[in-house]
């Protein structure tokens, strides 16, 4: 008798299981992300989502204080996905607490170790590189390192925005990660020696200033270089009168940053949120990525766009992205300490 009664309540829970099993795979119901990225970036991908999975994407868009948000939230927070740039933006959700590991072989599979979170709190979905925007007029080499950026050569010649901003604390917390602190400050002395203006502007301001002639050497982001060319009447002459040079370190490669994922704490969507990330890095949306965003796709195997191809070929710098984060810190106290931005 105890027996049937078990065996029923077992049966009962298979049935429950089951229709569980048939609900997740109607992939009905929503996923809330939470994105620094900008809507007209990232719309054309959830509605591509929403139409293969029938999960509706719930957009909260902000450029700032979404992990404070998300934190002060708490247990009841919406938040599914968090959906950011820069490696130091991640990292941040991460020291935050708002993040769990993301358990995917999926990804584990698509996604090179060296952009994910050893922990799995972060994944990355693309990835641009830091790169020069040269003078076509002025500029006659064709290859550049990094160090060489701080040879009194160029002179009064670079234009870059502030080295507080994410992308260049990036590329210097790779440089410190590589060559240690000491040498990070000389390099840093040397740059800043080199500037032809106070930092400024954004990536495509040091382009439309190689443009007017104020700098032979602007740094900026893959993606802006093609945005400009494949942009408005005000920016294309930005893009015609440079071309861009991938930069290597000494014994590496270009440094790469990325966007990327993390999967909420709290996730209310949990199974939802974790179809959308492993659909960021599906075929389909990494080709949208290299097309409509000019990103580098994260996945071997996908083209990049004819106007990020005609750069050459990225070899990106091995080192860990994790590795960078480290030394996020550093790099911000070196720029206050050489007074890179006065
Ligand atoms: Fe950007």
């Amino acid at each position: 008798m105890f027996s049937s009664v078990n065996s029923l309540a077992r049966m009962a829970i298979a049935i429950a299981t089951t229709i569980a099993a048939g609900s997740a795979l109607a992939q009905s119901g929503e996923v809330n992300v939470y994105t620094y990225r900008e809507s007209k970036l990232v719309q054309p991908l959830f509605d591509a989502f929403s139409k293969d999975t029938g999960i509706k994407v719930n957009v909260i868009s902000a450029s700032s204080g979404l992990e404070q948000r998300i934190k002060s939230e708490g247990e009841h927070s919406p938040a599914d996905v968090l959906l950011t740039v820069d490696i130091g933006r991640l990292e941040d959700a991460i020291r935050a607490g708002i993040s769990q590991p993301i358990a995917s072989p999926t990804l584990d599979k698509m996604v090179a170790p060296q952009y994910r979170d050893p922990e799995g709190h972060w994944y990355a979905i693309s990835m641009r590189a830091r790169v020069i925007y040269a003078s076509k007029e002025r500029v006659t080499q064709n290859a550049i390192t990094y160090d060489e950026l701080a040879d009194p050569k160029w002179k009064g010649k670079i234009c870059i925005r502030s080295g507080q901003h994410m992308y260049n604390n990036a590329l210097f917390a790779a440089y410190i990660a590589k060559h240690g602190e000491a040498k990070a400050e000389s390099w840093l002395r040397g740059l800043k020696a080199n500037l032809a203006q106070k930092p400024s502007g954004g990536d495509r301001e040091t382009a439309r200033d190689v443009a007017a002639g104020k700098c032979d050497l602007g740094i900026g982001n893959t993606y802006y270089w093609a945005l400009m060319n494949n942009g408005g009447p005000n920016q294309k002459p930005w893009a015609d009168a440079t071309r861009v040079i991938l930069p290597t370190f000494e014994g590496g490669g270009t440094h790469v940053n990325v966007s990327g994922v993390v999967l909420a704490k709290h996730a209310p969507n949990k199974a939802n949120a974790m179809t959308l990330i492993e659909w960021l890095v599906g075929e389909k949306a990494q080709h949208m990525y290299a097309d409509m965003n000019y990103e580098y796709p994260l996945r071997a195997g996908i083209a990049v766009n004819p106007t990020i191809a005609g750069y050459g070929t990225l070899n990106p710098d091995p080192l860990p992205l994790a590795k960078i984060a480290d030394n996020k810190k550093k790099a911000a106290n070196l720029v206050d300490k050489v007074g890179f931005d006065n």
